[in-house]
């Protein structure tokens, strides 16, 4: 079992396999070209795998797989069915903006994925375009009619941003309450990337605009994981995740892996681990090391603020780190 310093029991990592991406969302990196990335310097995903056996072999209960776009990537499903293969009490999860889903959930579905989490920050078409820069509202919603067909446990992730999209609550809590999938509101979380002018709304604004239809209260069985989930009266849970909040890190399990090869302790702290060499040998001590070193690294609390010194938020790309 990988424990830190703190005494956090580290059972999660995530995987991002590319930082290309067929959007680009505001909070992301709207102003990125997209041509940007370049493919040779990912590190192959047969020796992720490797890495991800001896993650599995320490404790690790839950690898989610986030980009940039996993899905732009044609050897994911048998990344996953290899994973699958290898164990059969892992959870793999996917972060995806849904995009490629109506396409590929039959093939992740038989692959062995058990949930994917989508995207979702509106329900008009033209304003999917001002936030994302992609006519993708109606392959998104295809993509997961497709997903619930083949009953994956499905989570919707909204970034509630003002004056973009913080009139539309109550109309996505909607959509995702009569399809009966969990929808978790996001709080912005600032970085360089991201177009400066964005201004989130908090866990508290949020709430108070699901309150004006909703009655609610926190829910009795909080899973582990960044979300602080709440119940309707009649059973349907939603999520806030709330970064902003100061015990936020208290319940961090997780640490990331680039598609470049870096292991990252945390998302807002610079200090990682260089796994290239590691990843490339596939040698199971040097890999057993580098991931022990993560665990090892990382630090009580993220190292972060919301006031744009450079000094002070990451400079590292959420379509890096994978989210
Ligand atoms: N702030 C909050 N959430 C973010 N995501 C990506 N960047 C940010 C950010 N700056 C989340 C969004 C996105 C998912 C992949 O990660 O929910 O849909
Ligand atoms: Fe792409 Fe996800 Fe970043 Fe949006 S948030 S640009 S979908 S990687």
């Amino acid at each position: 079992m990988l424990k830190d310093t703190f005494g956090r029991k580290i059972d999660y990592i995530r995987v991002s396999v590319t930082k290309q991406c067929n959007f680009r969302c505001q909070y992301c990196m709207p102003n990125t070209p997209f041509d940007a990335f370049d493919k040779d310097e990912y590190i192959p995903l047969d020796n992720v795998l490797e890495f991800l056996k001896v993650a599995i072999d320490n404790g690790i209960k839950k690898i989610r797989i986030t980009g940039g776009e996993p899905l732009l990537r044609k050897d994911l499903p048998d990344f996953i069915a290899a994973l699958r293969n290898y164990s059969k009490e892992v959870q793999l999860v996917l972060t995806t903006n849904g995009f490629l889903l109506q396409k590929s959930a039959k093939i992740l579905k038989e692959s062995g994925l058990d949930r994917i989490n989508i995207s979702l920050d509106s329900l008009k078409p033209e304003r999917i375009v001002q936030i994302s820069k992609k006519d993708g509202l109606e392959n998104v919603l295809a993509g997961i009619q497709e997903a619930l067909k083949y009953n994956f446990g499905l989570k919707i992730n909204t970034v509630v941003m003002k004056g973009i999209n913080s009139d539309e609550i109550l109309d996505l809590f909607d959509y995702a309450k009569h399809r009966n999938i969990t929808i978790r509101f996001i709080e912005f979380m600032e970085n360089i990337h991201a177009n400066h002018n964005l201004l989130g709304l908090k866990e508290k604004e949020i709430l108070e605009i699901i309150k004006t239809k909703y009655d609610f209260e926190t829910a009795k069985d909080q899973i582990i994981g960044p979300a602080k989930l709440y119940s309707c009266k009649d059973g349907y849970q939603f999520g806030i995740i709330a970064p902003h909040n100061d015990d936020f890190c208290q319940t961090c399990n997780r640490i990331r892996l680039t598609a470049d090869g870096i292991i990252c302790p945390c998302l807002y702290y610079q200090d990682s681990v260089d796994a290239k060499e590691a990843l490339l040998s596939k040698n199971p001590q040097k890999l057993q090391s580098v991931l022990e070193q993560a665990v090892y690294n990382k630090p009580e609390k993220n190292q972060w603020d919301t006031t744009m010194e450079a000094d002070k938020i990451s400079a590292r790309a959420f379509y890096h780190t994978g989210g």
